[in-house]
């Protein structure tokens, strides 16, 4: 679809900034949030950022969000932006950034400039009910209702008013009849005021009162059931019936939760992280450039020592033939760690040539080819249906974590002892508390049902330097400059504890034969060392990010899911507490999307990720689940 610059700009620069009060409406401490309908060439968020870098002042932040059902590729938009020369040093930071086309939610970050950009691309009747924000002001930038009556459904419009804050603007170049109507009946106040340029007129508005509750936890939502099996009990919600059960259950959520929601934090808050691997390595320093004062406390006596530590890992994706809220979730977090560790020391970028283990693995990996979730840039196919993944990541940990913890005050050698009602550490007060130490977290939180994983990968150093290189198909082996390193095993933690054994090692080395016969070779007759560590992994194999939930609160008011009765009310979580972690086999693909969410969470920020992916990792799931089944 071709964009007319021409028309945008005079429409944005003279229509919506003044139709949303901006930027009067900037303060120098309040956070401003604006949604949009319609990301196109990102011309509009261009503009607004250029904007507010003139006029933001103090410690606010601007979140801009934006849903894109047709992202264009770079070249286009790098093409767009050549008629701006006054937006080409910001056109130039995006465009190095900019998002790669697979479906799901996109966060980029500015903290030099106190701005983000939340994108989510995929069809807006998809993804405008799986958002969450509270909107300041809006900017309705589809192409005209006539052509495009997917971005002026009028189900939008009762969805818009449940993510708006109260006296939310709206600004829009449409007048059509249905679209005020709509925004009328959603609870806008709207009027149409002299247009600019070709627009003889246009419309605008505001929410005179808020609609809805702001920021609903996913854990006790009615959902959807077709992707969560576990909990289908809410029944599908589709077309027309969106909008109102969501709003209905806003109401519910705003009733139920104002009472026990904690304030959120602000910049310069106190938060103690409890774990330096890379968990809490990557929201340590996602927490401190979005400006809270982190302290990171490890029993250890330096960072990675757990399961982070081992020379090397591997960042690649997991891809499903179905295009789901699990299969969105592992690509945004891919893509998540993919743009977090650019440019960062520890990390090559390589190419990883997998192969199917099996039949079923091979035919899933046609299936996905046949319509692949990532761009060329990221994803070709191989001879014999195997997958290439081009920039995927090799980290060395002990080069990276450092790197992310630099400024961070970190405490070694401690063991910790929380108070969580009191929210302290050692008697020392903090205004949030998050648990990013793997297996510890399954020992205070059994009830998440955590286990550790034994694993044990085979290393050593070549006097042969070559280019990193990443062969997978279910083992791994990996080489970057002079190491190697290959494995690694699964295993059940025995009482034997985390040690390494022989047979582990045999199992590594039958695995990398398969894979490398060549190499192989040499690795079996190298000076070569094993490492073992625990990995905590959850019942479901997805991570917990988010909330602590509040296990005796929830006993009580969740009683009846043990005789098969639906309850819609929202679970409660305990203030001011958090946890990261079950991160299984995959911590270094996690860490970085989790550190979004939570200091989303934290921060009271627009969420990061579609609500359907956030309930998959939800801390409270697995109480929910086994409450059902009656194992609580
Ligand atoms: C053999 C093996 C190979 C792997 N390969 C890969 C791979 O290639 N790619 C990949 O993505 N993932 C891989 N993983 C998984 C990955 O290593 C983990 O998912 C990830 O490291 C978990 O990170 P974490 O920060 O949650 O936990 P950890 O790295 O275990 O960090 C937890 C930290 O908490 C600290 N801690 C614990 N208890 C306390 C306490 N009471 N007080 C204070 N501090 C405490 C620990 O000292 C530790 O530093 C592998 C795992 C293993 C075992
Ligand atoms: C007028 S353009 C937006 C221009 C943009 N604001 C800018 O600054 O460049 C409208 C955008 O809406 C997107 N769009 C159209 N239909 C959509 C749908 N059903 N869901 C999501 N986005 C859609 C188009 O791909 C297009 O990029």
């Amino acid at each position: 679809m071709p964009i007319s610059l021409d028309f945008l700009s005079s429409f944005f620069l003279n229509s919506s900034v003044e139709a949303c009060g901006l930027p009067a409406r900037w303060t120098a401490t309040k956070d401003f949030t604006i949604g949009e309908l319609g990301f196109g060439t990102g011309l509009n968020f261009l503009a607004t950022w250029n904007l507010w870098r003139r006029h933001r002042s103090g410690t606010a932040w601007l979140h801009f969000v934006s849903f894109e059902g047709f992202p264009l590729d770079r070249e286009d938009v790098e093409q767009a932006f050549r008629p701006w020369p006054e937006l080409a040093t910001l056109a130039t930071k995006l465009v190095a950034r900019w998002p790669l086309r697979a479906k799901g939610v996109r966060r980029l970050s500015w903290p030099d400039e106190r701005i983000s950009l939340t994108l989510h691309v995929g069809s807006i009747a998809d993804t405008l009910p799986q958002s969450e924000l509270s909107a300041d002001a809006w900017f309705l930038d589809g192409f005209s209702p006539a052509k495009n009556a997917e971005m002026w459904d009028p189900a939008l419009w009762p969805l818009l008013a449940a993510r708006s804050a109260k006296m939310a603007r709206i600004a829009t170049f449409t007048v059509a009849g249905a679209v005020r109507r709509g925004l009328s009946e959603a609870g806008f106040t709207v009027e149409k005021t002299a247009g600019y340029g070709r627009k003889r007129q246009r419309l605008e508005g505001y929410l005179p009162s808020q609609v809805s509750g702001q920021r609903p936890t996913p854990e006790g939502r009615p959902e959807s059931g077709a992707d969560n099996p576990d909990r289908a009990s809410a029944g599908v919600i589709e077309g027309d019936e969106r909008g109102r059960v969501i709003m209905d259950f806003d109401r519910h959520q705003e009733k139920s939760q104002k009472s026990q929601r904690p304030e959120h934090l602000v910049q310069g808050g106190k938060v103690a992280i409890i774990g330096a691997g890379i968990a809490g390595a990557c929201l340590a320093a996602t927490l401190s450039r979005r400006g809270a004062d982190v302290t990171i406390f490890d029993r250890a006596q330096g960072p990675v020592s757990g399961a982070s530590g081992n020379p090397a890992a591997l960042v690649m994706p997991r891809l499903d033939a179905e295009d789901n809220a699990a299969s969105r979730l592992l690509i945004d977090a891919y893509i998540a760690a993919r743009n977090a560790y650019s440019g960062q020391p520890g990390i090559d970028q390589v190419a990883v040539y997998q192969q199917p283990r099996d039949a079923h693995e091979a035919s899933r990996y046609e299936k996905v080819l046949a319509d692949p979730p990532l761009g060329l840039e990221c994803l070709e196919a191989l001879r014999g249906s195997g997958l290439l993944h081009k920039g995927a990541c090799l980290v060395r940990p002990a080069e990276l974590v450092p790197a992310l913890l630099d400024g961070i005050a970190t405490r070694w050698g401690v063991e910790v002892d929380i108070d969580q009602a009191a929210r302290t550490i050692n008697h020392e007060p903090f205004e949030a508390i998050v648990l990013a130490s793997g297996l510890h977290i399954a020992s205070l939180y059994p009830w998440l049902r955590l286990d550790g994983r034994l694993g044990q990968i085979e290393y050593y150093e070549s006097q042969l330097e070559v280019a990193p290189s990443a062969l997978a198909s279910g083992a791994y082996a990996l080489s970057s400059g002079g190491l190697r390193l290959w494995g690694a095993t699964y295993e059940a933690l025995t009482s034997e504890g985390i040690t390494t054994s022989d047979t582990a090692s045999q199992k590594n080395d039958d695995a990398l034969a398969a894979l490398n016969p060549y190499w192989s070779k040499e690795a079996l007759s190298a000076d070569r060392r094993s490492r073992a560590a625990v990995r905590a992994t959850s019942v479901d194999r997805l991570p917990v990010i988010g909330r602590l939930p509040d296990i005796e609160h929830i006993l009580q008011t969740h009683a009846d899911l043990r005789n098969g009765k639906r309850i819609l009310a929202p679970v409660t979580d305990v203030p001011g507490i958090f946890v990261t972690g079950g991160f299984g086999s995959r911590g270094f693909t996690w860490a970085p999307w989790a550190a979004q969410i939570v200091t989303a969470q934290l921060f009271n920020d627009p969420m990061p990720a579609a609500r359907n992916v956030l309930d998959l990792v939800a801390p409270s799931r697995q109480i929910l689940r086994d409450l059902k089944r009656k194992r609580l």
